[in-house]
């Protein structure tokens, strides 16, 4: 047998590693720069004025960061030079002074910029894309954000072509010149850090509105897309206007420019930019309107404008020291999002959503070979680090801190974090410090959490002896890449007794610190046997482990009185039963289904949480917990169970979903009748009743939101009647020419639970509106292909066969969005030896391919390590 390890070829490149032990501030400053652009598609001339100040007494010389450009010329104070030389990829210019202004001019070509990263073309119109380091493939600049500067941009177009020209900051002039070309200058009076400069010339309609902030400031709010595209951006408007005013009440945090713009592209490599006063989305974060869009798009929008608008403070105002504080601005801003979200509707279904996110991404990161710390202490290419374990896990971290300092306190030291801090490049460690002091709390250990990596595992077991009832905890942190010996952390657990019998709380809910491997509590003179209710509101992100019968878990879902703890009772019970369904045994499913039923008809609950409590784990979420994914067997144990729901409680999932039909609107309410309505449709499809599909179809067919429409697809996708490649059709014909919509159209197909679906898939990426260059349609095909665990696992290997020809296809073209699709390789440990030697194949046919990417070398060697 070939020996992996040794076989394993080496990268057309170094592997240069980036450590954070290794920061040192930067030997220059740039107080101010000029850029002036002389705009066009196939060559763009970038004219970068900096005036540069020496930091600290050194001899180093000016190190500026580029991607491969020649510079036309460099000039230091006015006098073209010639002493500057280029070394990997950076240029050096010898400076004698302490203070120079230098000149370079750069020419590039943004329509052969297929990476999407620095200046590149989207429809027709030019944008910027410059986090984490893509300032560099513009013009020369010490890329890194702790050089913070002051951008004075002038950019000269094509009138006709691009009548619009944004970027950073307020407009100052702008003018017409007699070529048929146009001039515009912008001011962004903050210091900023070059990943925030943007740029956007087009031809572009707005949508105009105005927000008065708490000091009665007027500020001029733009949303930009095609002329066509106007009245999608209502939502996202609204979204804005909303953001702004929740971050004054719940932050004290007030908008500081005249204006903000937001601006639509179709071609973007992840959700959207924080660029400072020029937001830069994809436009599936902005476009929607009830024709087009999910309620489940409607409530991204709105997330997404809220965590790019929070960015001007937790990003902007106070920006990181270096990429490792990645999570001080992605973590923070996060939490700030969910907790703005919570705030629109249901709090407690949009926590279910959140942790059911951190379960689907973060735990398998966490748990797999590309596993890293919260604050990492290492990286090959940074835009590797944009992970789940960065933003959600770091989310889960600040929700923590404000768990253990209470809502007031929490305020009181966010507020000390923004003022002491406003204007630098902070670290993960100041805003700890800033909790601590404010909170006047030890969070030595709690740091922990940003240095070690695994998701802590907890057991919790409850016994009663003499009329005492004891409570053992303990805790495990895994081992993971690096990181063999773990330290314990302290993991705030939520936790409630109920009587089993009368149901009633026996003690009220508290705050365990968990600190040590193993702690006992003890509870004297309880009137009744307890059952116990821990992690309530995930307070922790951590797996727990509990001896918890089907009965005491069934009491739970029925009688909990914290939303997130009665859903996962549910969950567990559902979990048990699946697993052991996996194995042949389907003893478990009577229990699932008296509490299905006991949930479905409890008129108290809101629908919304009937939804989520009612729908089984997935199959990647059950193979998780197993110790080898088989996922045929998986896949036939939640079938069966789902068939088993479907037909013993008939009866009420048509109740659910008969229920009368209303006129769309969106609205917390409506969107929860929604959900358990397509939820109920998909029990009545997995039943097999008869009528299922004509159900689904004539609900496809009468639908007057994409909501309905979509639920009814994705039901009929699944199926083998007739009319799942009538509604296949009649939705591509009606939709074709909306990109958005045509993504759902191969998504729902990649995603469906038949067995041809990898076939299909196969098939789809010939199809003419397939393409690799929309980062949209690729993950819409490719990433939700390996996101469906019975299709990628093909026995026969060709779903790992598959994603790895799309990835090295991918990677020439764009290899961050290649790297994010590469991780389900990785979980070859996983599976089966003859699953496992199959992924691996391929990760080192990927490692072997001529010209990859250093992105995609990252992840591919280090998921064979
Ligand atoms: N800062 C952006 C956000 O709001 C994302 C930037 C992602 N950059 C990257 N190279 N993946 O989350
Ligand atoms: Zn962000």
């Amino acid at each position: 047998m070939l020996d992996v390890q040794n076989s394993l070829a080496q990268p057309a490149h170094a592997v240069s590693v980036t450590r954070r032990e290794d920061y040192a501030p930067p030997a220059w400053l740039v107080p101010h720069t000029q850029l002036d652009f002389d705009l066009d598609p196939a060559t763009t001339r970038v004219t970068a004025t900096l005036s540069v100040t020496r930091n600290g007494a050194h001899d180093t010389p000016l190190r500026l960061d580029g991607a491969g450009q020649q510079p036309v010329s460099v000039t230091v104070d006015g006098v073209a030079v010639n002493d500057w030389r280029i070394e990997d990829d950076q240029l050096v210019i010898p400076l004698a002074g302490d203070a120079h202004e230098i000149e370079t001019v750069v020419e590039i070509a943004p329509e052969r910029n297929t990476q999407l990263m620095g200046l590149y073309a989207s429809g027709g119109n030019l944008c910027t894309q410059c986090e984490a380091e893509g300032f560099r493939r513009i013009t020369w600049f010490p890329d890194r954000p702790d050089v913070l500067s002051r951008y004075a941009v002038r950019m000269t177009a094509d009138k006709a072509r691009y009548p619009i020209l944004l970027a950073n900051g307020d407009p100052v002039a702008q003018g017409d010149l007699d070529d048929g070309r146009h001039w515009a200058e912008w001011n962004d009076p903050y210091p900023k850090p070059s990943y925030l400069f943007a740029l956007v010339a087009g031809d572009l309609a707005v949508n105009r509105d105005t927000f008065t902030t708490m000091s009665g400031r007027t500020v001029e709010l733009g949303i930009w897309v095609r002329a066509a595209d106007l009245a999608k951006t209502e939502h996202a408007l609204a979204a804005l206007k909303t953001s702004m005013a929740w971050d004054e009440r719940a932050y004290g945090r007030e908008y500081d420019l005249d204006v903000f713009n937001i601006v639509a592209v179709d071609d973007f490599n992840f959700g959207a930019m924080e660029n400072k006063g020029l937001n830069i989305f994809n436009s599936r974060y902005i476009l929607a309107d009830p024709d087009t869009a999910t309620d489940y798009d409607y409530d991204a929008i709105a997330a997404v404008v809220a965590h790019e608008y929070f960015h001007n403070w937790s990003g902007d105002r106070i920006t990181c020291r270096d990429w490792f504080q990645l999570s001080l601005k992605e973590g923070f801003t996060v939490y700030r999002d969910q907790s703005f979200s919570a705030d629109q509707g249901s709090a407690a279904v949009k926590r279910i959503e959140d942790v059911r996110g951190l379960r689907a991404a973060q735990f398998p990161e966490d748990a797999g070979p590309l596993a890293h710390p919260v604050r990492p202490d290492s990286y090959q290419e940074i835009s590797n680090f944009y992970t789940a374990t960065i933003y959600n896990k770091g989310a889960e971290l600040i929700r923590m801190m404000a768990t253990l300092l209470g809502p007031v306190t929490f305020r009181a030291a966010t507020d000390l974090y923004f003022e002491r801090f406003d204007g630098t490049a902070a670290t993960c460690e100041d805003f700890v410090a800033c909790m601590e002091e404010a909170g006047d709390v030890d969070l030595t250990q709690f740091r922990l959490w940003y240095s070690q990596a695994g998701t802590p595992r907890v057991s919790a077991s409850l016994t009663e002896r003499d009329g005492r009832t004891t409570l053992r905890l303990a805790q495990h942190v895994p081992t993971t890449p690096g990181q063999p010996d773990k330290r314990s952390m302290v993991l705030p657990l939520k936790l409630r007794l109920f009587g089993a019998e009368s149901g009633r709380a026996l003690t009220d809910e508290r705050l365990v610190l968990l600190d040590q491997p193993s702690e006992t509590l003890v509870f004297e003179g309880l009137a009744e046997r307890a059952v116990l209710s821990i992690n309530r509101g995930f307070s922790a992100p951590v797996i727990v482990e509990t001896d918890r019968t089907a009965a005491d878990l069934g009491f739970l879902a029925r009688h909990d009185d914290d939303p997130f703890a009665r859903y996962e009772a549910m969950q567990q019970l559902m979990l048990d039963s699946l697993v052991a369904g996996a194995m042949g045994d389907t003893a478990g499913h009577d229990a699932v289904i008296a509490a299905v039923s006991d949930t479905l008809a409890n008129p108290d609950l809101d629908p919304a949480f009937v939804a989520e409590a009612v729908l089984l784990p997935s199959e990647s979420f059950i193979g998780d917990q197993l110790a080898t994914v088989d996922p045929e067997a998986i896949h036939a144990s939640r079938e069966g169970l789902r068939r088993a729901l479907g037909q013993r409680l008939d009866d009420q999932w048509r109740e659910a979903y008969d229920i009368a039909p209303e006129a769309y609107v969106y609205s917390p309410q409506a969107k929860g009748r929604r959900r358990l309505r397509s939820v109920a449709l998909g029990y009545i499809a997995a039943s097999g009743a008869g009528d299922a599909a004509t159900l689904a179809f004539s609900q496809f067919t009468a639908a007057d939101n994409m909501t309905d429409r979509q639920g009814a697809l994705a039901t009929l996708a699944n199926s083998d009647a007739d009319e799942r490649e009538a509604a296949l059709d009649i939705f591509y014909n009606r939709y074709a020419d909306n990109s958005l919509v045509i993504d759902k159209w191969f998504q729902t197909q990649a995603l469906s639970s038949r067995a041809d679906t990898g076939a299909a898939v196969a098939e789809l990426v010939r199809h003419p509106d397939f393409t690799l260059a929309n980062p949209n349609r690729a993950r819409a095909l490719i990433g939700a292909f390996a996101a469906n665990q019975r299709a990628f696992n093909a026995a026969d290997g060709s779903g790992y066969r598959f994603l790895a020809d799309q990835l090295i296809a991918l990677d020439k073209l764009n290899p961050q969005t290649a790297a994010k699709l590469l991780p389900p390789l990785g979980r070859w440990r996983r599976f089966d030896p003859a699953r496992a030697a199959m992924m691996r194949a391929e990760l080192e046919r990927i490692v072997a391919a001529p010209g990859l990417s250093k992105d995609v070398f990252e992840q591919a060697s280090k998921s064979l390590a």
